[in-house]
């Protein structure tokens, strides 16, 4: 069986959260299934040299206002299709925003033309290469299964995975030309939302199957809390719907052979996680103490909860934790935990920016992760934290909820505990926790009891990789599209 994916990163090439990791990984995986799986990208400018490299396997004299390629290539073990046009990626800036910020003004013609082209192959092939199955993934490959539906002709089956339900890509209705849209298809039922266009319920509207990535956040997904206005239509489609947890790259997050430590460990050699720590605190100018050093590694967005740790670091303090931040994202945010560094200057370390092996030494090195996400489809840094010995303490909501045991009375009971989790998601449950964390820490066989079974836990993604592969097995065979 042949896949293809179509998204807008993956990592290593391109990332600015989870869902590059997991188009980087869930290929390979699915590759030892026996699955045959191209990975179709915009070639951005950390694209291009790669590019260049690669083969021609289809040229459009006109997509949405220039012309374009798809070249074919091979790099870290994945297939690549990556669509060369030059007049809608090879821009500075980051992938989604201008250098100032805000969106590029034609995001909708930059991803609706990926979809496009995802269709074109999934009717035509490429290079004699034909896919069984589509699986488009977050809005921005949304229109995929609209394009096809518009052809009139048979066409493979789509999947559409949602990473993130608060990410719709919403056009004006003025756009519909522009984006080659079927006026036919503007309906409640297809890819019409409130007079708009919106590329996320035109997938979620017209796929044969419907995934996000954690059974929680498929639940939750039904209710209005967490639907974002798109409950009725998932409540609609609940057949078609399935929650598959993410997993991590074991080879890429191996603590064993993390090239981004100072000291690479086992769960036999956890007393060399001190080498690591030492290099963050001198990194996040933290003074060396005997209480435990939390982390966040994240976007800085209200998702994350993060202005609620800002009500806890007083506390977190006192009791003797110290904390080191990475990340960028919300302005106020960021000048708020700079604010916080200088007030609790020595127990508080931030640094803003974007910086990945600096996020795999502070997995390597702290003693815990504060993950307080308000809703969290999956989340992959409580699971690079599973692995590498790092204690998650998270809200219980989402991925959070399926990936983390409470060490409460009955979870050591049971040997079963690898982190903290709380709920209700406020600040007062995420002191509590934080609290509990650090009591534990004192406790040191108690919590290398946790690190142990962390270590233990499976987060690789063999059991999803079976998943996805039964979701593709499930659907039809493509049936000839009824004329009226
Ligand atoms: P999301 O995709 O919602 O941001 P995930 O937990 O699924 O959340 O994935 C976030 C990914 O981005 C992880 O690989 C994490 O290590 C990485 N990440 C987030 N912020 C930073 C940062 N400032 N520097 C380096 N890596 C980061
Ligand atoms: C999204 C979600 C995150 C998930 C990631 C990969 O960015 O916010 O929870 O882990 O996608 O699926």
């Amino acid at each position: 069986m042949n896949t293809l994916f179509v998204a807008s990163e993956c990592a290593p090439f391109v990332k600015t959260g989870g869902l590059a990791d997991v188009i980087g990984a869930v290929p390979k995986a699915l590759a030892s299934e026996g699955l045959g799986v191209k990975v179709m990208l915009p070639a951005y400018p950390a694209l291009q040299d790669l590019a260049a490299g690669g083969s021609s396997v289809a040229r459009f004299a006109d997509l949405f206002g220039g012309p374009a390629e798809l070249i074919e290539t091979s790099a870290e073990g994945l297939t690549l299709l990556l669509l060369v046009a030059p007049h809608l990626y090879d821009r500075e800036g980051s992938i989604y925003l201008t250098p100032a910020g805000a969106d590029w003004p034609d995001n909708d013609l930059r991803f609706a033309a990926l979809s496009y082209v995802g269709a074109q192959i999934a009717l035509e092939g490429a290079a004699g290469w034909r896919p069984d199955i589509i699986h488009a993934h977050d809005w921005q490959a949304g229109l995929l299964p609209a394009y096809l539906q518009q052809s009139g002709t048979t066409a493979p089956p789509v999947v559409m995975t949602i990473h993130n339900i608060a990410f719709q890509g919403i056009f004006d209705a003025s756009r519909l030309h522009a984006l080659r849209l079927d006026p036919a298809l503007f309906t409640q039922d297809g890819i019409e939302y409130f007079g708009k266009i919106s590329f996320l319920k035109a997938g979620l509207a017209l796929a044969q199957a419907i995934t996000t990535v954690s059974p929680s956040y498929a639940a939750e997904l039904l209710t209005p809390e967490f639907g974002m206005g798109l409950q009725g239509l998932l409540q609609a489609r609940r057949a078609h719907l399935s929650g598959i947890l993410n997993g991590i790259d074991t080879d890429v997050w191996n603590p064993e052979t993390d090239p981004d430590l100072i000291a690479p460990y086992s769960a036999r050699s956890l007393k060399k996680k001190a080498h690591n720590k030492a290099e963050i605190e001198a990194r996040f100018g933290l003074t060396p103490s005997d209480g435990p050093l939390f982390c966040v590694v994240s976007r800085l967005t209200a998702q994350k909860g993060l202005d609620m740790l800002l009500d806890c670091l007083p506390d977190l303090v006192a009791q003797g934790g110290r904390l080191a931040l990475l990340g960028t994202g919300d302005k106020a945010l960021e000048s708020a935990y700079i604010a916080a560094s200088n007030h609790h200057s020595g127990a508080v370390g931030v640094i803003i920016g974007y910086d990945e092996p600096l996020s795999h030494l502070m997995q390597g090195g702290c003693d815990a992760i504060l993950i307080p996400s308000r809703f969290e489809p999956c989340g992959l840094t409580q699971l690079y934290a599973l692995r590498y010995g790092t204690i998650p303490v998270v809200a219980r909501t989402g991925g959070l909820a399926d990936t983390i045991i409470d060490a409460n009375a009955a979870g050591l009971a049971a040997d079963c505990a690898t982190g903290f989790q709380f709920a209700p998601i406020n600040a007062t449950m995420l002191g509590q926790a934080i609290t509990r964390a650090i009591e534990t820490y004192q406790q040191p066989r108690v919590w290398a009891g946790l690190q142990r079974r962390a270590m233990r836990h499976p987060v690789g993604w063999a059991h999803s990789a079976q998943a996805y592969r039964a979701v593709y097995a499930g659907l039809s065979p493509p049936q000839p599209v009824q004329s009226t």
